[in-house]
C-alpha cells in the first residue's frame, strides 16, 4: 500500500480532513477511516494474489460502506455471524463471494446462510456435518469446506493462535478428525466438498508458518484422493497477516507472502501428484487496521504514584486491545504543536477500573492538559467491533475521510439507543 494513516505529533490531516475539524463536527471520541487507504490496501491484495481469491474478515471492522468498499475492488467476504452475513448482504454484498466461519454456528446462522446462498460454509465440528446436510433443502447441495488444525503455533499471543490443537476451533488433522470429517460429508448428498481451510491464528509476522499449512494441507489432500479419489479444488489458508502498531514494528510483507505460498503450493502439488487448488486469503486487520485512527479528548491529566495518568473521554469500550492483549499503541498529540520536551505518560481511558489503560509509558509532549485531542493511529481493526456498551458511554461514530470530505458512516450510540432496548421495569 502507498499510504498509512500513522498521524505524528502535530500533524492535522488525514485524507486531506483537519482532524481537530472531525473532532469539533461530530465530538469525541471518534473513529475515522480513510476511505483511500482501504481501497489501496485491497488493491495491493489484488496485486499480490492476482490467481486468489481475497476475502475480507469482516470481523475485524464492518459497516455497510465498508462492505461496499471491499466489494467494488473486487473482495469477497468472510463472516461468523448471521449479523454481519445480513449486513453486508443488504448492502448488496452478493451473496456468493461469502464465506460463512463460526465454530459455534447458531441454527439462525445457518438458516440466513442457505436462505441468502452464501459461496461456502466452513465446516468446524464434526456434529455440524448431520446439522447443516439436514438443513440444506432436499435436491440442492451447499458448497463446503472442512477447518483443518494443522498443529502450526503462530500468532500474536496466545489468545489469538488458533493453529494447534489446544484450542477450539476446527477439525484436528493429528488425531485424524479432519479426514474423518471428509469422510462423513462426501456421504452427505446435500453437501458439496470444494476444500480444505485453515486459519493459523492472528498479528502473524512471517511467512514461515504459512508455508508450513500449504505442505501439511496438501499432504491431507493427497491422503484425500489416495482414499476417496477425489482432488479438492480449493484451499483456503485464512488471514492473520500481522500489521506494525508503531513505526519499527515488524509487519508481514504481503507480496513476498504471495509469492512464497504460490512456490510452495506448486511444489507441494507437483509432489503429490495433485493438480493445484485455486487459493483464498482472509486478511482482516492488514486491510481495516492502519486505516483507522481513532481521536479522544483529554479530560485529565494526574501525576500520582510516580505516574503521570493523562486520562480521555474514551478507553476500554471502544479499544479492549490493550486490556485484552497487551498491545502497545502509541497516542500522538494532535491539532497543536508543542515544543514541550517529552514526558513518560499512562494514557488510561474514563471507565471505572484500574486496567482500563490504553497506552502504558509512551512519550507525549510534557505540557499535555485538558481539552487537547489525541490520535491512536492504526486502529481500524478489532477496535470498534469488539466494542462494548461498559458504563453506558455509547460507542464512538464512525466517519469516512476522503478527498478532502469527512462522512459520518455510523453515528454515535446514545442514551436513546441503550433506553429503546431496556423494555422492562
Ligand atoms: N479468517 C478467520 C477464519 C478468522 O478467524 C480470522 C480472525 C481472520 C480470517 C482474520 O484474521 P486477521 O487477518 O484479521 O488477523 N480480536 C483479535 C483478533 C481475533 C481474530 C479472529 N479471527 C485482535 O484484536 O487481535
Amino acid at each position: 500500500p502507498t499510504t498509512t494513516t500513522q498521524p505524528t505529533h502535530g500533524d492535522l490531516t488525514v485524507g486531506g480532513v483537519p482532524l481537530t475539524d472531525i473532532a469539533e463536527r461530530f465530538g469525541t471520541p471518534a473513529y475515522l477511516i480513510d476511505e483511500a487507504d482501504v481501497r489501496a490496501r485491497c488493491r495491493a491484495y489484488r496485486r499480490a494474489f492476482p490467481d486468489a481469491d481475497v476475502l475480507y474478515a469482516a470481523k475485524a471492522f464492518l459497516c455497510r460502506a465498508m462492505a461496499h468498499w471491499v466489494e467494488e475492488e473486487g473482495l469477497g467476504l468472510d463472516v461468523c455471524s448471521a449479523g454481519e452475513l445480513e449486513l453486508a448482504v443488504t448492502t448488496g454484498f452478493p451473496a456468493d463471494r461469502i464465506v460463512l466461519h463460526g465454530n459455534a454456528k447458531s441454527p439462525h446462522d445457518l438458516a440466513a446462510a442457505l436462505r441468502l446462498g452464501v459461496g461456502r460454509i466452513v465446516i468446524d465440528s464434526a456434529s455440524e456435518i448431520a446439522r447443516l446436510a439436514a438443513a440444506v433443502p432436499p435436491g440442492s447441495r451447499q458448497k463446503v469446506m472442512v477447518r483443518v488444525v494443522p498443529g502450526i503455533a503462530a500468532g500474536g499471543h496466545a489468545k489469538i493462535r488458533t493453529g494447534t490443537d489446544d484450542q477450539k476451533f476446527g477439525l484436528s488433522l493429528a488425531d485424524g478428525s479432519a479426514q474423518h470429517a471428509v469422510a462423513r460429508i462426501l456421504g452427505q448428498p446435500t453437501l458439496d466438498l470444494v476444500g480444505l481451510h485453515c486459519h493459523l491464528g492472528s498479528q502473524i509476522t512471517t511467512e514461515k508458518p504459512y508455508l508450513a499449512a500449504v505442505r501439511r494441507l496438501v499432504g491431507l489432500m493427497a491422503r484425500i484422493k489416495d482414499q476417496h479419489g477425489l482432488a479438492l479444488p480449493e484451499l483456503d489458508l485464512g488471514g492473520g497477516h500481522g500489521i506494525a502498531y508503531r513505526p519499527g514494528e515488524e509487519a508481514l510483507d504481503i507480496a513476498a507472502l504471495a509469492r512464497r505460498v504460490r512456490a510452495e503450493l506448486v511444489g507441494s502439488c507437483a509432489a503429490a501428484d495433485l493438480p493445484v487448488p485455486r487459493l483464498t486469503v482472509e486478511p482482516g486487520r492488514a486491510i481495516a487496521g492502519p486505516a483507522g485512527v481513532a481521536l479522544y479528548r483529554v479530560l485529565a491529566v494526574k501525576r500520582t504514584g510516580g505516574r503521570t495518568f493523562v486520562a480521555v473521554d474514551g478507553g476500554m469500550s471502544d479499544n479492549p486491545r490493550p486490556a485484552l492483549y497487551g498491545v502497545r499503541y502509541l497516542p500522538r498529540l494532535l491539532g497543536r504543536r508543542s515544543t514541550a520536551e517529552p514526558a513518560a505518560v499512562t494514557v488510561v481511558g474514563r471507565h471505572c477500573e484500574a486496567g482500563d489503560i490504553l497506552a502504558s509509558d509512551v512519550a507525549l509532549p510534557g505540557d499535555v492538559r485538558p481539552g487537547d485531542l489525541l490520535g491512536v493511529p492504526v486502529a481500524g481493526a478489532y477496535h470498534l467491533s469488539m466494542a462494548s456498551g461498559y458504563n453506558l458511554v455509547g460507542r464512538p461514530p464512525v466517519v469516512a475521510v476522503s478527498d478532502g470530505h469527512a462522512r459520518l458512516l455510523v453515528r454515535r450510540e446514545s442514551l436513546e439507543d441503550f433506553r429503546s432496548r431496556d423494555i422492562g421495569l
